[in-house]
């Protein structure tokens, strides 16, 4: 059951009601004992970054530094201890933070906050624990990160994303109808809560009818909720990005779940009414599994999978040349980052880790195209730094070499 759960982890509720319009950009980043970095300091003046060194220099490294600034566990979605610097043998407390600008449309500054997320040791002993910082105040969860910054991201691990399991996919959607629609977070935390409580219960054998109807009716609505929004943010992205007709191919999306099935076949409520019954009477069989994985649960929200295709061609994504997975990939992210920049104002910061590779020339200089049509901060990462100097007039680049970054313009 932890796989499934896992891909429902968005951040908070809080960021729901709190995403603002306008550009976001990191002018300052700082990392400090951070996987192979002592300390380190990028400024950025608000442009994109080029980022290139040899393998194992530590570019990736600097985008998964950022990526801890979005609410979860960062781009590799690695455990906090494991990206301290590790020295003998032993990680050490590390810290990221950086100066956040937002910027009203027209251009000029609406907000300028500082961000700090790190691991700190517990004087106590005990666990370590995560600290998260606004303007210097620690604040007490990670949902106040979402206020003010946002990112999306492609890394190289989602290379196989169309290859793996449903749950890279479902991640991936669930990003997507989170950065179109930020609601998502609060739905899928409701839904994971209720889900989570009632296999407690039913690892227990605690069956209590009143309890577990009421998890059981919560489950039912967010899970509704969630593979409405799934199936309303999959659409609408699918269909813009076909009406876009950019350099990169369009996708057929479609949701492989239960719930989506039915809510194509009957109203909402119904769908509700269905859900409950069908947990109802799984109780028994799920309370056998060690609380999950009942016949029907087995499909609901937490299990459902992301289908795509190829449009133009109309072949399935799993059966496409690594160019033609990758092109899909950027395609979907660009589409939403537009979408999101051109119906409500926000562009987010995008961090692109070795996005050249794969990419023919021809689709890179698209990429940089589509980026500074949108408007976004890029993060880019690559071993050869002449690939991207069509950028040079707008990004700064630096070249890394064993966790030391120098800039190169
Ligand atoms: N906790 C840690 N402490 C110290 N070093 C670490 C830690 N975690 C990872 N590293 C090291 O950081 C180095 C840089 O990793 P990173 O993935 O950023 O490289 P990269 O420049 O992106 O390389 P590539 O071009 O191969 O993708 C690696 O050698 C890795 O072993
Ligand atoms: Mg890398």
């Amino acid at each position: 059951m932890t796989q499934g759960l896992a891909s429902l982890e968005t951040p908070s509720p809080a960021a729901a009601n709190s995403v603002r319009a306008g550009r976001i950009a990191a002018l300052r980043l700082t990392l400090n004992n951070f996987r192979n970095y002592e300390h380190a300091r990028i400024e950025t003046e608000g442009r994109s970054v080029v980022l290139s060194g040899e393998n194992g220099a530590g570019k990736t490294n600097v985008l998964e530094a950022l990526s801890y600034l979005v609410p979860g566990s960062g781009l590799r979605g690695a455990k906090l201890f494991e990206v301290g610097r590790m020295e003998n043998g032993k990680s050490s407390p590390w810290a990221v933070a950086a100066n956040i600008e937002r910027s009203a449309m027209a251009g000029h500054v609406s907000e300028l906050v500082s961000l700090g997320t790190g691991l700190v040791e517990n004087p106590k002993g005990g666990r370590d624990k995560r600290q998260v910082h606004v303007d210097g105040e620690a604040v007490r969860t990670q949902a106040a990160l979402a206020e003010h910054f946002s990112a999306h991201w492609l890394s190289p691990q989602m290379d196989r994303l169309f290859q793996g399991g449903a749950e890279g996919r479902r991640r991936f959607l669930d990003r997507l109808v989170f950065s179109l629609d930020p609601a998502h977070a609060g739905r899928t935390s409701g839904y994971m809560h209720a889900l989570r409580e009632r296999a407690r219960l039913l690892k227990d054998g605690k069956m209590d009818d009143a309890w577990l109807s009421a998890l059981e009716e919560t489950m039912a609505a967010k899970g509704v909720a969630v593979a409405a929004a799934r199936l309303d943010v999959a659409g609408r992205l699918a269909e813009r990005c076909r009406a876009l007709d950019g350099p990169f191919p369009f996708a057929n999306l479609s949701i492989d779940g239960l719930v989506e099935h039915w809510l194509g076949e009957m109203p909402a409520l119904e769908v509700e009414e269905r859900i409950k019954d069908a947990l109802k009477k799984s109780r028994n069989l799920d309370a056998q599994n060690g609380g999950a994985g009942g016949a029907l649960e087995g499909r609901l929200a937490h299990q459902s999978d992301l289908l795509v295709e190829h449009g133009p061609k109309g072949q399935k994504a799993s059966v496409c040349s690594t160019g033609e997975q990758k092109m899909l990939l950027v395609g979907l992210v660009l589409g939403a980052a537009r979408m999101a920049a051109d119906d409500e104002g926000r562009v987010a910061v995008l961090l692109l880790d070795e996005v050249a590779a794969h990419l023919d020339a021809r689709h890179l200089i698209a990429l940089f195209d589509e980026v500074a049509d949108i408007g976004a901060q890029a993060w880019f990462t690559g071993t050869d730094a002449a690939l991207f100097a069509p950028l040079k007039p707008s990004a700064r680049f630096f070249s890394i070499d064993d966790g030391h970054i120098e800039a190169r313009d």
